[in-house]
């Protein structure tokens, strides 16, 4: 499907593909389906789904695994114990070694292993050097706290068939083993939450050796092709979950697995009760709120998939699998919030569905009957490993979330600008003249990139030598503006002689192999390649050197990395990517690492920048990246990957955005203008308006896409774009604020209305409309073709006021408010209560903001004695030193009672010595707080043209003007010349 040559690009190869395939077959969308597997396709997704369908349709069923009594034993916080798996009708039984861990953090981790393959007493078909134990190491790359087992937790109850232990925070949490058949229900204050096993679903498939038996005898007329295509043989004589048709080898796409093995799955049922609406498991082009996915009307018939292909020009509403993937999943419902995180890195799917609880007829009382989620998930292999959060809040989640897998690392203050990015730009010259083109337009930018054709024929770390002679004089022209580069660096290597970088890489054996240990070849742009395998310590420290100035000559302290392709993508690999029984490191099979493969070059990529040379530690490097799993936060930032220029697209990025937000990568975007295809003016300009809005704000376009930067576009567009670009800029200040909470405690950066309004059950499943981090700024991007007005939900009663004009929307509590929204405007709400700041002066990079005073806007609450509340987080934007507390955060609190706003620290600190503060902090003692809007004043500061000031023991007055209330349009105030240090102690008395 990919490339029919090692040059060409897909998009020409997929359209011939495609013109060839179109007079035969149904739509375009159909044709990228197929080249990726549905769960009937992948063996092992077959038989997990065939087992819970004959589990959940026989009468009487029951699970199999059972916890031997006498194993069992329960101290420092951990429960142990066998589960012995019958089978051959009982006749023998599998010995699987289980672990349960309770956390001082307040999470569950339930562990399975099993014991023969553990002790490697296995063999190993096919003579391969894999590893006999299931995988084990998603942990060392995925966990970075939170696993201090709590002291506390203990056995409240146990008799023979259960052992209950209470933990968690006052010991309000519970786990209930029961032993037979086995299965855990976690409660919370004596109320059931999470449930697992509860359907019999558990499936450890053990280890077996191979027995020989004659091939199935092929149906009349079927082609030899056909038969291997199709894993699925379910024979009579077969225990149904038995099918073992693709236990030892397993075809698509002409591709063989050779599943040295043997079958490895583990599935297991987790039900949410009581809940009705669960989240998560992103990457999917999908709505938040996740969908049922076996049948009927509205639902998926396939499991959402986490395998991260290549999945370019990816179908809408889908469950497919994408790029990356999160396995956390949390449910949501009114005031209460539980969640799961499936540690396994091999091919996931899950299955959800939804049942309403049979009441009992006997019982009393009005209560309605309650929804529960049923979700059953299944991986190829590796352990059994799952961590259980019980809430009861989204923030406690993604608090707990963000202890276990890190979080956010926190960015250099450009990476949050407008980002201006295409394949590709032709030559340094083409660089500089957009650079300077920007800068006529007055349209503000921090970043440009630059894609695959930079390079030398595709080989990473040159520059094509006709096109980019001077790529120092290109770097040094954007640093005098403040501005970075961004160039793209992939994990394949290409195969050619006389390049030192593939030369290296053979020698010194750095690359993934095959499954006979040997070299892997593949193919992807730039033709034959060989892949790094960055789970290799020493195949790191290598990529670090690749970096080093003097080694790849031409970048400067202001080049950054882009890293692509890295799921990793092989254009002639199964699925578009690597063979399963591909080796790495340590001789685990690329079947128990890939979705972890892309974080770990990531990972490499990262720490390579780092070390580029001595003292650049001390700088945060910036990496995106398209493939990502648990914990990629901590090194990055990614995007959704090869959109298209269509509204659909632009609408779908919204909810892709936020499930990354509340799984813990915020840091996260969609390429603005989308990347296939043309779009029209209005669709450019609407999506610059939502792109304002995404933490990760990039333009980007394919290389047979028109050249689209806004100042090509026009009027009124280009003033259109100018105006959201600039409003992007003014509010950095708040959005480097809820980066920075993001980074202290796992807090999305726009926030979906369950996670600010956990209490109200009529927002759960909105997913269009998001709060940006503390700022109680609202915004519903226009996100249809033609559209003028905008529906937003309004999820409480406190007063609402239009950004822009002031005015007060006739607003009700779970009610949608009507707003104007012509091409020209950003429908944008400023909720009373909350206190933010901007930077008002327009400039043409952040770094050139770096100086400038601040404005702080409060939005008064709609009861005039009420408190309107803010935060204010600045460092240097750039190194590490805000670990040393050389960083300003301010709260700031409006008290409508006592009519004063005042400045504090955030955390309580006092305030430094001069001796205490670094270059940074010093300057910062100049800048100051220059202008304060609030917004919806009372009648009663009619007149008043002065204000009260007082900081740093001195006092004196500063102007303001009152602009009294009229019509819709609330009243409001601005103090200029304020003149206060923003870091410092103030209070400003109206
Ligand atoms: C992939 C990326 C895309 C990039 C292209 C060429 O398709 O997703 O963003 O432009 O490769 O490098």
């Amino acid at each position: 499907m990919h490339v029919t040559g090692p040059l060409s690009s897909r998009w020409t190869g997929y359209l011939g593909l495609l013109s060839a395939l179109s007079a035969a077959f149904a739509p375009a969308v159909a044709v990228k389906e197929h080249d990726f597997k549905k769960c009937h396709q992948s063996g092992f997704c077959h038989r997990n789904r065939a087992f819970a369908d004959h589990a959940l349709g026989s009468t009487g069923w029951e699970s199999p695994y059972h916890v031997d009594a006498s194993s069992g034993s329960f101290h420092d916080g951990q429960y142990q114990a066998v589960i012995l798996k019958t089978i051959n009708d009982g006749a023998e039984t599998v010995r699987l070694p289980l672990t349960i861990s309770f956390h001082e953090s307040g999470t569950a981790r339930v562990t399975v292993d099993e014991e023969k393959r553990q002790k490697g007493e296995i063999e190993l078909r096919h003579e391969s050097k894999a590893r006999k134990e299931r995988y084990n190491g998603a942990e060392e790359w995925v966990v970075v706290g939170g696993t201090t087992l709590d002291k506390e937790a203990k056995v409240g109850y146990e008799d023979k068939t259960q052992v209950t232990v209470k933990y968690g925070p006052a010991s309000k949490f519970e786990a209930t083993i029961k032993l037979s058949p086995f299965s855990i229900d976690f409660k919370r204050d004596g109320h059931s939450q999470v449930r697992f096993n509860d359907q019999g679903l558990l499936n450890v498939e053990h280890w077996r050796p191979k027995i020989e038996q004659p091939e199935p005898e092929k149906a009349e007329g079927e082609s030899a092709e056909e038969s291997q295509e199709s894993p699925v043989i379910q024979t009579e004589e077969q225990p149904q979950g038995e099918d073992q048709s693709t236990w030892w080898d397993e075809t698509f796409g002409g591709n063989t697995d050779s599943k040295p093995r043997g079958p490895e799955s583990i599935g297991l049922d987790i039900s949410f009760v009581g809940f009705e609406h669960v989240f998560g498991i992103p990457s999917h082009a999908s709505s938040l709120s996740l969908k049922q996915t076996r049948g009927g009307e509205g639902n998926y018939e396939e499991p959402y998939r986490m395998y991260n292909a290549d999945v370019f020009e990816y179908i809408l509403d889908s469950p497919m699998t994408l790029y990356g993937a999160i396995p956390l999943m949390q449910a949501h419902r009114k005031d209460s919030s539980a969640g799961v995180f499936w540690l396994n890195a091999a091919e996931t799917w899950v299955d959800i569905t939804k049942a309403k609880e049979t009441k009992n007829p006997l019982s009393l009382g009005s209560s309605k009957a309650r929804t529960n989620t049923h979700t059953h998930w299944f991986s190829e292999s590796g352990l059994l490993d799952v961590f259980v959060f019980l809430g009861p809040t989204p923030q406690d989640l993604t608090a707990q979330y963000g202890e276990l897998t890190g979080t956010t690392a926190m960015p250099q203050e450009f990476a949050l600008g407008h980002h201006q990015c295409r394949w590709n730009y032709v030559s340094d010259d083409d660089v500089k003249d957009v650079d300077r083109k920007m800068d006529k337009a007055r349209l503000p930018y921090d970043v440009i990139w630059l894609d695959i054709e930079y390079t030398d024929e595709k080989k990473y770390f040159t520059w094509d030598k006709h096109s980019f002679t001077d790529p120092v004089g290109m770097g040094e022209q954007l640093d005098e503006h403040g501005r970075n580069l961004v160039v793209i660096i992939d994990p394949h290597i290409k195969n050619v002689a006389n390049y030192d970088v593939v030369a290296e890489l053979k020698a010194q054996e750095l690359g993934v192999q095959d499954k006979k240990g040997n070299l892997f070849e593949g193919w992807c742009w730039p033709g034959s390649s060989h892949w790094i395998d960055a789970f290799s310590p020493k195949a790191r420290e290598w990529w670090a050197s690749l970096f080093r100035y003097d080694r790849f000559v031409g970048t400067l302290p202001n080049t950054h990395i882009w890293n692509d392709m890295n799921e990793p993508s092989v254009f002639n690999g199964p699925e578009t990517t690597m063979p399963k029984d591909n080796l790495h490191a340590g001789g685990w099979e690329h079947r128990d690492v890939h979705n972890l493969n892309g974080m770990t070059f990531h990972n490499a990529t990262y720490h390579a920048l780092v070390t580029r040379r001595e003292g650049e530690a001390d700088r945060r490097p910036f990496v995106l990246t398209r493939s990502f799993f648990a914990g990629s936060q901590r090194v990055g930032a990614m995007w959704t990957g090869d959109n298209q220029a269509a509204w659909d697209h632009l609408q779908v990025s919204i909810p892709m955005i936020l499930s990354q937000g509340i799984s813990g990568f915020p840091f996260s975007g969609a390429d603005v203008g989308g990347f296939f295809g043309n779009p029209d003016k209005d669709l450019l300009t609407r999506w610059y308006q939502a792109g304002a809005f995404y933490p990760f704000f990039r333009a980007h376009a394919h290389i047979d896409a028109r050249r689209r930067e806004p100042y090509l576009i026009g009027e009124p567009y280009t003033t259109i774009i100018g105006a959201a670009l600039r409003l992007r800029y003014s509010l950095l200040p708040s959005w480097y604020t809820a980066f920075r909470h993001a980074h202290l405690d796992g807090t999305p950066i726009i926030k979906p209305l369950f996670y600010t309004h956990p209490a109200s059950e009529s927002s759960l499943a909105i997913d269009d409309q998001f709060f940006l981090g503390t700022t109680g700024l609202l915004s519903k991007p226009v996100t249809s073709p033609g559209q003028t007005t905008v529906d937003i939900f309004i999820p409480d009663s406190e007063i609402y006021y239009d950004y822009f004009t002031y005015s007060i929307p006739p607003t009700a509590k779970g009610k949608h408010v009507t707003l104007d929204a012509p091409l020209e405007s950003i429908p944008l709400l400023m909720r009373g209560g909350h206190v933010f700041a901007r930077r008002d002066i327009p400039r043409r990079s952040s770094a050139l903001m770096r100086w400038d005073p601040y404005t702080l806007v409060v939005a008064a609450p709609r009861k005039a004695t009420d408190t309107a509340e803010g935060d204010l987080y600045v460092d240097d934007g750039d190194s590490f030193e805000y670990q040393q507390g050389q960083y300003i955060h301010r709260r700031f609190l409006f008290d409508g009672a006592a009519g004063s706003l005042t400045s504090t620290d955030y955390n309580g600190r006092e305030a430094t010595s001069e001796k205490e503060e670094g270059e940074w902090l010093s300057k910062m003692r100049s800048v100051n707080v220059d202008k304060i809007v609030v917004v919806g004043v009372p009648g009663s500061w009619k007149g008043k043209t002065s204000v009260k000031v007082e900081s740093e023991g001195r006092t004196w007055e500063a102007r303001v003007e009152v602009t009294p209330a009229e019509g819709r349009r609330a009243g409001f105030a601005v103090v200029r010349k304020v003149g206060v240090p923003v870091g410092g102690d103030w209070r400003v008395v109206f």
